[in-house]
């Protein structure tokens, strides 16, 4: 594609917004049109404006189709897009399920078009460097992961579409550890077991779980384990990658609050020798990231991807299925009660 790529936005709230922002900045992309249910969060732009989507898709001449709308209505305008021969990018989770996200592969096989997932994180700096030095080998093979993700939680969490199953699927689980679960895909491959505690412990008024604790196993014996949770009442994003010869702790996430801290990557190579007095405190690298952009990075991936200049491969919709197949095993095998 030698000119502009034809775009419109479904969904413009705040990851509807940020992506606009990010399709500014390329500047590989026109905005055509945006849509939004809501009047208000279609105040202030220029663009052509629609408040239903069937409406905005049939309308307007264009080559590719942005999905931030409620995780419910993913599938449907990703399958309607993708067969009226448009390119879709649309925000994670796929879908509510597993079922949603085999829709949407199913729609994508027999359209030619591409499809990509926002599965965002992995174009975060201080991933980026851990993959890179992880795949060096500098550090050995990977024994084990350690995630926590953590939300603070607000005031109206209990009122928000995210804790409401029928347009979720899920709760923090699907919205926030799905990212977490992602990049253990990424760094360790595929897992042949999972074992899980999966609860709400603490917000009486949701249906969905507010925690998730879950232990994975690759065929190989290494061991990725992961908590995910709306009660940390702080933000927080932590990943250690330990290694037969060293070990990457990742700590901290930049995003646009800062809240959840600064963005940082350490690293060091396991020393033991004890005459050095440096015994369980080997030389540290690190590294400080204070910019995010991992948006930018996201957007011109899908650009190269549309222009032919890369394949695809990250957030594809193989990605997608991988992560939502563990995030329903998490939920089958380890569901509890609720408070
Ligand atoms: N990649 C990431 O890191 C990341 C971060 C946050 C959210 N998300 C995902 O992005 C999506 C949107 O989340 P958000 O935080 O922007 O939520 P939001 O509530 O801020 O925005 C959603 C918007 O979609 C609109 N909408 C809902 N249904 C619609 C429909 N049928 N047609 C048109 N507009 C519709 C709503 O009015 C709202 O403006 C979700 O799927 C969420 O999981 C991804």
């Amino acid at each position: 594609m030698d000119r502009k790529v034809k775009t419109v936005i479904i969904g413009m709230g705040r990851m509807g917004r940020l992506r606009y922002d990010a399709l500014k900045r390329h500047g590989g992309f026109e905005i055509v049109a945006i849509c939004d249910t809501r009047d208000s969060n279609l105040d202030g732009f220029a663009e052509r404006k629609f408040h239903d989507w069937q409406e905005c898709l049939e309308s307007v001449e264009l080559d590719a189709v942005i999905v931030c709308t409620y995780n419910a209505f993913i599938p449907e305008i990703v399958c309607s897009a993708l067969k009226r021969g448009y390119h879709v990018f649309s925000e994670k989770p796929p879908g509510r399920n597993v079922a949603d996200t085999l829709t949407m592969k199913a729609a994508l096989e027999s359209s030619g078009r591409i499809l990509k997932f926002g599965f965002n994180h992995r174009y975060h700096n201080s991933i980026i460097e851990a993959k890179a030095l992880v795949d060096s080998g500098l550090l050995g093979d990977i024994i084990c992961a350690r995630g926590v993700y953590g939300k603070a939680g607000t005031v109206n969490f209990e009122s928000e579409w995210r804790n409401d199953a029928e347009l979720s699927g899920g709760g923090i689980l699907l919205d926030q550890g799905i990212h977490m679960l992602d990049l253990m895909h990424y760094f360790l491959g595929e897992f042949s077991s999972v074992k899980s505690v999966v609860d709400t412990l603490a917000w009486s008024g949701i249906q969905v779980e507010d925690n998730a604790f879950a232990i994975f196993e690759t065929d190989r014996g290494q061991i990725a384990s992961l908590h995910s949770s709306a009660t940390q009442w702080h933000h927080r994003f932590n990943l250690d990658i330990v290694c037969t010869n060293g070990c990457v702790v990742l700590d901290g996430l930049i995003t646009s609050t800062r809240s959840y801290g600064e963005e940082r990557l350490t690293y060091y190579r396991k020393d033991l020798n004890a005459k050095t007095g440096k015994l369980g405190r080997p030389s540290e690298h690190t590294l400080c990231f204070t910019e995010d952009f991992s948006w930018d990075i996201e957007i011109k991936e899908f650009h190269d991807v549309l222009t032919g200049a890369k394949p695809l491969r990250n957030g594809t919709i193989d990605d997608a299925l991988y992560v939502m197949q563990m995030i329903e095993q998490i939920y089958a095998a380890g569901r509890r009660g609720g408070n």
